[in-house]
C-alpha cells in the first residue's frame, strides 16, 4: 500500500499536494468543480483582521508562461471567514491550513488567536512575503530580525503548524528560513512571487495598477526549485515547495530538490482539478518505481555537491 501521507507537528496531510494561497478561494467554492477531498491540503486566500478590498485594477496580466499579479490581499476578514466559511469547511476530508497576512505583528497574532480555537483550521501559514502591499509583506519578510519576531510571537500562540511563507525576494533565502526555524516555525513554504513588471507598449502604461506585482507560474519553477534546494541544505525542518507546478512531473522535481510537499497555485487558474491530478500523478510514478511511501523522493536527487555554487553561502 503506497503511503502518500506526510506529517507536520503532528498534523497529517492525506498526500503531499496542497493548493496555494490566493488560488482556491477559502476552500468553499469548488465542489462543483473539483474533488477536494482528494487534495492534501487546502491553504486559504491570506486573511486579516478587517476586510480589505485591494488594490485597483488591473490587477493581473499574463505574462510569457507566467502571470504578475497585484492583488493587494484582497479578502474578506477574519470574522466573516469564521461566520461564513469555516461551517462549510468543516466536512472536509483535506486539511485547512489558514494563511494569515498582517501590518503589523500585532494583527498577525490577532488574526491567529481569532482562528485558533477552531478545529477545521489545522494550521497556519503565515504571509510575510505578499510583494503587492505598502505595510506588512515584504517590509516583513526581507528583514530577518522581524522574520523571527513575527515566528516567534505566533509560535508563543499556537500548537498548530507553523508555517513561514518566504519570499525569494531576497539574496539568501536560507537565512530567512534559519530565522524562522530557530523561533519555532514547524515547517517553510518556498516561494511566494517574484516582483516583476510589464508595460503596454501602446498606451505606456504599466500592465498593472502598482506598477510592480508578483511574478507566478511556470516561468518561475526553475528560481523556485533552487531556492528550494537552498533551503533543503541549510535547515532541518519540511520545506513546501511552490512556484509554476502544472504537472506531477514538476512536482516530482520540487520533492528531489528537498520539498516535503507541494503546493500547486498559479495553474489552479488553468484546471482547477490541477492538485487532484498531480498528487494522482504522484502515485503512479511511485507505483512504477517500486517507491512504497512517497516521502522516499524528498530530498533524493542525485547532488554533485562539489560542484553546487550554493553550498558556499550556507
Ligand atoms: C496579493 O494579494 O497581492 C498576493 C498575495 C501574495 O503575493 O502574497
Amino acid at each position: 500500500m503506497m503511503n502518500e501521507t506526510f506529517t507536520i507537528a503532528g498534523v497529517t496531510f492525506r498526500n503531499r499536494v496542497l493548493v496555494a494561497s490566493g488560488t482556491f478561494g477559502y476552500g468553499d467554492e469548488v465542489p462543483e468543480l473539483v474533488d477536494a477531498d482528494k487534495l492534501g491540503g487546502i491553504v486559504t486566500k491570506s486573511l486579516s483582521m478587517k476586510p480589505r478590498d485591494g488594490n485597483p485594477a488591473p490587477r493581473i496580466a499574463e505574462t510569457a508562461s507566467g502571470m504578475l499579479n497585484s492583488i493587494g490581499l484582497a479578502n474578506i476578514g477574519v470574522q466573516k471567514f469564521i461566520d461564513e466559511k469555516i461551517p462549510k469547511l468543516s466536512s472536509f476530508a483535506s486539511t485547512v491550513i489558514a494563511n494569515i497576512a498582517a501590518s503589523s505583528v500585532e494583527e498577525y497574532c490577532a488574526v491567529l488567536e481569532a482562528l485558533d480555537p477552531f478545529k477545521v483550521v489545522a494550521g497556519f501559514e503565515i504571509n510575510v512575503s505578499c510583494p503587492n502591499v505598502k505595510e506588512g509583506g515584504l517590509s516583513f519578510g526581507t528583514d530577518k530580525v522581524k522574520v523571527a519576531l513575527i515566528t516567534r510571537e505566533l509560535r508563543r500562540r499556537t500548537k498548530k503548524p507553523l508555517i513561514i511563507k518566504l519570499t525569494p525576494n531576497v539574496t539568501h533565502i536560507s537565512e530567512f528560513a534559519l530565522a524562522a526555524e530557530s523561533e519555532g516555525a514547524d515547517a517553510v513554504s518556498v516561494i511566494n512571487t517574484l516582483i516583476g513588471m510589464a508595460i503596454d507598449i501602446r498606451t505606456r502604461k504599466t500592465r498593472i495598477s502598482t506598477i510592480t506585482g508578483g511574478l507566478s507560474g511556470p516561468a518561475i519553477k526553475p528560481i523556485a526549485i533552487a531556492k528550494v534546494y537552498e533551503v533543503y541544505r541549510a535547515v532541518q525542518i519540511p520545506i513546501i515547495g511552490i512556484g509554476g507546478i502544472t504537472s506531477w512531473e514538476d512536482a516530482v522535481e520540487f520533492l528531489l530538490a528537498g520539498a516535503s510537499a507541494v503546493q500547486i497555485g498559479t495553474y489552479n487558474f488553468v484546471d482547477p482539478s490541477a492538485g487532484v491530478k498531480v498528487a494522482e500523478g504522484i502515485k503512479l510514478f511511485c507505483e512504477k518505481q517500486s517507491i512504497g511511501n512517497v516521502g522516499e523522493l524528498v530530498g533524493a536527487m542525485e547532488a554533485q555537491r562539489s560542484l553546487s555554487v550554493i553550498e558556499s553561502w550556507l
